[in-house]
Parts: C-alpha cells; structure tokens; sequence
C-alpha cells in the first residue's frame, strides 16, 4: 500500500532495541527510505548484538545514535536535538526492557532517555517470546503506554526463534507501515471515530465449471487503501473483498467473498449498521446461466454462454440508505465522462461518485496509483495523479467535509 505522498520528506526515528527481530528493521528503514522518508536510527547496546550499526548506517545514510556521552563530540543536548527533529518514531523491534522503561519514565541510556524526550507520535512493534508477551507486567506497560497516547502494533501468532509457535513475533511489515500510517496521519484518529465504514473491494468471480470462470483486472488497491484510510481515521471498518494477492489491512474486519452474489449477501447483512457505504469493488454485471459441476468439454463449432444479470449491489443499496447514511460509489467512464457519471449519481442515489479515467497512464486497474474526479450533485473536484493511499485520503477527506 505504501509509498504514500504523506511520507516524503518526514523524519522518521526508527529505534532498535535487542531481539531477533532486530533484522527486520533492516527492511522496514529500506520501505521508508523508498517512500521518500528521512530516516535516523538509534540502536541500545543488546540490539548491536544482533545487527550492526554499520548497516543501519548504510540504509539511512546518516550515523546511528548510540551513546548518550559520545566521545570527541559535544554530547549535552545529543538526545533532545535527535528528538526534536524527528515528526514520528517507531521503535521496532521494541523488547519489553524498553516498553516497560517508557511507560515508568526510566531514562538510562541514549535510547531510554531520547523516548522521555521525543514528542512527536510514537509507534511500538512488540516483538518477545510469547510468554513475555503475555506477562501481566509487560501487558500492564502496554495498557500504560496506549492510555499515555503510544500507538502499539501488536505483535502476530507465528513460529518464534525459540522452535515453537505463538504471540510474539513482529507484525509484518504492511501491519506495522499501516500502524505507522495511522500515527502519523493529519486527520487524526478523531474524525471518523464511531462511525462505520463498510468498503467492497476487487472483483468477483462468475465460474462456468470448476476450473473457468469470468472475472476482470480489478486488484482491489484502491478499497484496501480505503480500508487504510478509515482505519487511520479511527473507523470501525467492514472490509468485503473479491479474491486477490494483497495482505488484509489489520484492524479491519476482512469478509472474503467469490461471486457478486456472495458480495451482495454480505453487504446486505451488515448494511443497516453502517453510516458510509463506499463501493470500490468491480462487480460482475452478469454471470453465467448455469454452473456445471463437471469440466464442459468443448464442442467442433462456437459456443455461446447464456447469461443473466447479477444485482446491482449500490443501487439496491441506494434504493434502502436511510437519512444519516452516506454511499459513495466508483464509476469507469470512456464516453463523456462527467455527464455519465453524474447520471449513475442519481440513478443509484449516491452522496458522491468516484470517477476513474481508465485512459489515463497510470490510472485505475492493478497500479499503485490513480487519477479521478470526485463528484457530487453540486461539484466535480478533480484529484491530480497520486499514489492509492493518497487519493484514499481525498476521498475520505470529502465525504467527512460534506457530512459538516
Ligand atoms: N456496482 C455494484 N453492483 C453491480 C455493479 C456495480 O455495486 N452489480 C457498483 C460498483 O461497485 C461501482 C458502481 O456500482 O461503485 C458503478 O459500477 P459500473 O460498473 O461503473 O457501472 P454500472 O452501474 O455497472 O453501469 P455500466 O457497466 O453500464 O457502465
């Protein structure tokens, strides 16, 4: 999902301290780095057992901090300037030495005493054997630091470097990049707090046989990225999503579904309790007449295959939304594009329609980025070429405005 606009150029501070984990910060200060980020890193001691300073040196191109009395250097305000430049950190991975030092105040070393220092949001990537983890002192230091306003990207199930499975191990990387979306988001958790947003994404799969099937070039990118953004904005998210090869945001409730009709019997489950509706997924229009639970050999001539239309999931949706219920939909258009779009506007009674210009390098399917024209029944705003996530932001950013 990332690069984002929203990282260009921001200073990130990434803190390792001592786990196995340790070299995975290697990769995450690479995707930053990618994204545009200006990266620093502080390493504690225990963490320079497991990777050296040198390569964290060599990725973000800038020494590593290390001491908090550096020899030949003037050293007395070393911490505070490290933590006044920095607009986010993320302490990755984070062992519970360093969770249980920031959530008491101790400040003991370069590392310990720069946390007490920073001020800007801070993200945690727990990473600890499982039955550390789910040790009351360190959980309590976790409810400590999420109620000081710490964000924590809890660590997954999996198998750990001890040989055997369980809660503890880094989240992956998208988890904790998406985490970190959230941190640093200027819209702040607040303006989509106790709403619900429920968001199709991808496309469906209509099959002939148990091998063939009709489908489209739909990768879903853009509705995950809603998902990001709704998430970041401290929604509570229902995901509904075509199958596909892109890891499910966390924090989200993922439904995976095959066909238009799975999609629509999912979305109209969860319909009434949802305040926006965004309709990102490409759905079938048709599917075929029958299903042959057998292969279908092929003939000598041509074949047809008899079709019937699938629902049409938004305008049935349209046709139930009640006042406080805000749809939003997507529209590829090729012949008058505007004029088009506004019809299906009001025909499928939406709030607001995403109009995608598939003829546009770098637009619409399987890319990470996208040009469209928000419209509404008043205004047509155009958004200029961005990456996913950043036009996920737009998007967001216009349904909450007209909402005011
Ligand atoms: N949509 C839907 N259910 C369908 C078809 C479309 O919910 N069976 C939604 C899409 O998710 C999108 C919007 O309707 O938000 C517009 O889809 P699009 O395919 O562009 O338009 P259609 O209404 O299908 O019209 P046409 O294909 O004739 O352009």
């Amino acid at each position: 999902m990332f690069p984002s606009k929203l990282l260009e150029k921001k200073r990130i501070l990434v803190g390792i301290t001592g786990g196995i984990a340790a070299y995975k910060a290697c990769l995450f200060i690479r995707h930053l780095v990618t994204a545009g980020a200006e990266v620093r890193a502080m390493m504690t001691a225990s963490a320079e057992k497991f990777i050296t300073p040198l390569t964290i040196e060599s990725l973000c191109r800038y020494p590593v901090y290390r001491d908090l009395f550096p020899e030949n250097q003037f050293a007395a305000t070393h911490h505070i300037e490290l933590a006044d430049w920095a607009d986010a950190a993320v302490i990755i991975p984070a062992t519970a030495n360093i969770i249980g030092k920031t959530a008491n105040g101790i400040g003991d070393d370069f590392f310990s005493t720069n946390m007490l220092a920073l001020h800007c949001p801070i993200l945690f990537a727990p990473a600890m054997n499982s039955n550390m983890w789910k040790n009351a002192a360190v959980q309590r230091n976790i409810a400590f630091l999420k109620s000081d306003g710490y964000f924590i990207c809890d660590p997954e199930e999996g198998f750990l470097a001890e040989g055997y499975s369980g809660v503890g191990r880094l989240a992956r990387m998208e988890y904790v990049l998406q985490h970190l979306y959230r941190a640093i988001h200027p819209g702040g958790q607040a303006s989509l707090q106790g709403k619900t947003v429920m968001i199709t994404a991808g496309g469906t799969r209509e099959f002939l046989d148990p091998v063939r099937m009709l489908t489209n070039r739909s990768s879903g990118k853009m509705g995950f990225a809603l998902a990001w953004e709704a998430f970041a904005r401290g929604a509570k998210v229902i995901l509904v999503h075509g199958p596909g090869n892109i890891s499910p945001p966390v924090g989200v409730k993922n439904i995976s579904v095959v066909s238009a009709e799975d999609m629509y019997q999912v979305v109209d489950e969860n319909f009434a309790d949802c305040d926006i509706f965004i309709s990102a997924a490409a759905v079938a229009d048709y599917r075929p007449d029958a299903f042959s639970k057998d292969k279908i050999k092929k003939g000598k001539g041509p074949m047809n295959i008899p079709m019937q239309r699938t629902k049409d999931i938004l305008q049935t949706m349209g046709e139930r939304k009640a006042a406080h219920q805000k749809l939003i939909g997507f529209a590829v258009e090729t012949v008058d594009p505007e004029e088009n779009a506004r019809k299906k506007l009001r025909k499928k009674q939406l709030d607001m329609i995403v109009l995608n210009n598939p003829h546009v390098k770098g637009a619409a399917f399987e890319g990470d980025t996208n040009q469209v024209t928000l419209i509404t029944e008043k205004d047509s705003q155009p958004v200029e070429m961005g990456y996913k996530i950043d036009i996920a932001r737009e998007i967001l950013e216009a349904v909450i405005a007209g909402e005011k």
